[in-house]
Formats: structure tokens, sequence, C-alpha cells
């Protein structure tokens, strides 16, 4: 079997958690989303998510030694073996290098660097109508992805809510620290020579397609 370790990276709402999923279903892959995890420990109230709750909710990252130290414990995990995703991981050229690090050590190395791109107004366009499930993480949009039933999960039930950062002022900040921190990512893999940039907009079918020529 092809051993695929992909990192996704692009501005927030730009689709990464859906291509991640749609990847992840294709190869049978784990996804690795640090967002999901710095959220459901936020929600659980845990050291790292205490630390993490106010960068979040500003917009801001989350400090890289935090972030550095539980992706380096999740990607020792035995699950990785065959392929992983990192999606939203690293957002800046301090953790890109962590990461080089992290995989020297563990003796793997990437194998698709994968960067998708959007333009800000389609982007706030996109996560203003974002709605999630909080217990199984399902991701909808009210207008593209609708959910079957108005508001209500089609997978598990749950209420949809809106992320606390899908509010617009904080989708600016986000959009802000993108392009200061994490855009100067496609240099700087674009000199290891393993970089594809990826239309992020049209439809979902569209997107997948790319991607799945991209791999
Ligand atoms: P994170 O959860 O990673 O958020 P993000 O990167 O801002 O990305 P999003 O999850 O908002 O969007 P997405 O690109 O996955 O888009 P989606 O597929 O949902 O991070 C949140 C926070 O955690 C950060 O701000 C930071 O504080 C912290 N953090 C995380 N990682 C960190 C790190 N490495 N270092 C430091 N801090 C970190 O799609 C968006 C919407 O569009 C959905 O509604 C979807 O249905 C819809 N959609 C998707 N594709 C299409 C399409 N083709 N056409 C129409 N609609 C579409």
């Amino acid at each position: 079997m092809t051993v695929r370790n992909i990192v996704l990276f692009g501005p927030p709402g730009s689709g990464k958690g859906t291509r991640a999923k749609i990847i992840s279903k294709l190869y049978g892959i784990p996804v690795i989303t640090t967002g999901d995890i710095l959220r459901s420990a936020a929600r659980n109230q845990t050291d790292l998510g205490i630390v993490a709750q106010g960068y979040m909710e500003r917009g801001d990252l989350v400090p890289d030694q935090v972030v550095n130290s539980l992706v380096r414990e999740r990607l020792s995990q035995p699950d990785v073996a065959q392929g992983f995703i990192l999606d939203g991981y690293p957002r800046s050229e301090e953790q890109a290098k962590a990461l080089d690090q992290i995989l020297r050590d563990l003796g793997i190395s990437l194998t698709h660097i994968i960067h998708v791109v959007l333009d800000d107004e389609t982007i706030i366009e996109r996560l203003s109508k974002r709605r999630s499930c909080p217990k199984c993480g399902s991701v909808y949009h009210l207008v593209s992805a609708p959910p079957k039933k108005d508001e209500v999960c089609d997978q598990c039930g749950s209420k949809l809510v809106q992320r606390e950062d899908d509010k617009e002022e904080v989708i600016r900040n986000r959009l802000k620290v993108y392009h200061e921190q994490t855009a100067p990512l496609s240099d700087y893999y674009n000199r290891a020579g393993k970089l594809v940039q990826v239309n992020g907009d049209g439809t979902v079918d569209e997107v997948r397609e790319r991607v799945e020529d991209a791999l």
C-alpha cells in the first residue's frame, strides 16, 4: 500500500477540513486537525484547552510549543503507519521547522504538501454560513451543503452551532494572521519542491477532483 503523509494548508474556510475528510475516506488514513483537537480540549477545559481558548476566540495562533508537542504526540501513535493528513498544521515557518524535526525523529517524511488557495470574500461568505455539529463534528454550509432538517445534524441529530470564531470580526483577524504567518509557508515548501497549489473555488466535487489529481 502506498503511504501518503500529507500536509494540507490554506486560509481559514478554504475547505481544508472538507477536503481532508474526502482524502481520509479515499485512502483510509486518519485526519489530524489541530483546530479540532484544541476545540475539544477547550470544551473539556483540560490544561491544554484552558491555554488555547483565548487565542482561538480571538482568531490568533495558539503558541507554537503547545501545538508542536500535541502534533509530536499524535504522530507517534500507531494508526499513522500507512499515512496521515495534517489539516491546519503547520501554520508558520517555526511550526514547519518543528514538524521537520518531529518527522526526522520519527523516521518519516512528507509525501504531499497541498496549498488550497481562495480569495478572502469567498472565505467570509463560506464561514459566516458554516454550521457545525458539536457532537460528531459534521460540517454544513447553509447554502452549498445544508442539513436535511433545519439546524439539525444529519448524522447524529444534534442541534448545529455556529463556531465562536466564525463571527465576521474574528474571521477578519484569522485572515490577517493567515496572510502574515501561514501564507509564507508556500515559499518554504516550494523550496523543498513538494508543493502543489489547488484552487479552492468551485463546487465540493470540482475541488475534490483537483485534490485527487494532486495526489
Ligand atoms: P481550525 O479549526 O484549523 O480552523 P481554520 O484553519 O481557520 O479552518 P476552518 O476549520 O475554519 O476551515 P476549513 O478550511 O477547514 O474549511 P471547511 O472545510 O470547514 O483552527 C481554528 C483555530 O485553532 C485557529 O484560529 C487557531 O487559534 C487554532 N489553531 C489550529 N491549528 C493551529 C496551529 N497549527 N497553530 C496554532 N494555532 C492553531 O469549509 C468551510 C465552509 O465552506 C463549510 O461550511 C463547508 O461546508 C463550505 N465549503 C467547503 N468547500 C466548499 C466548496 N467547494 N463550495 C462551497 N462551500 C464549501
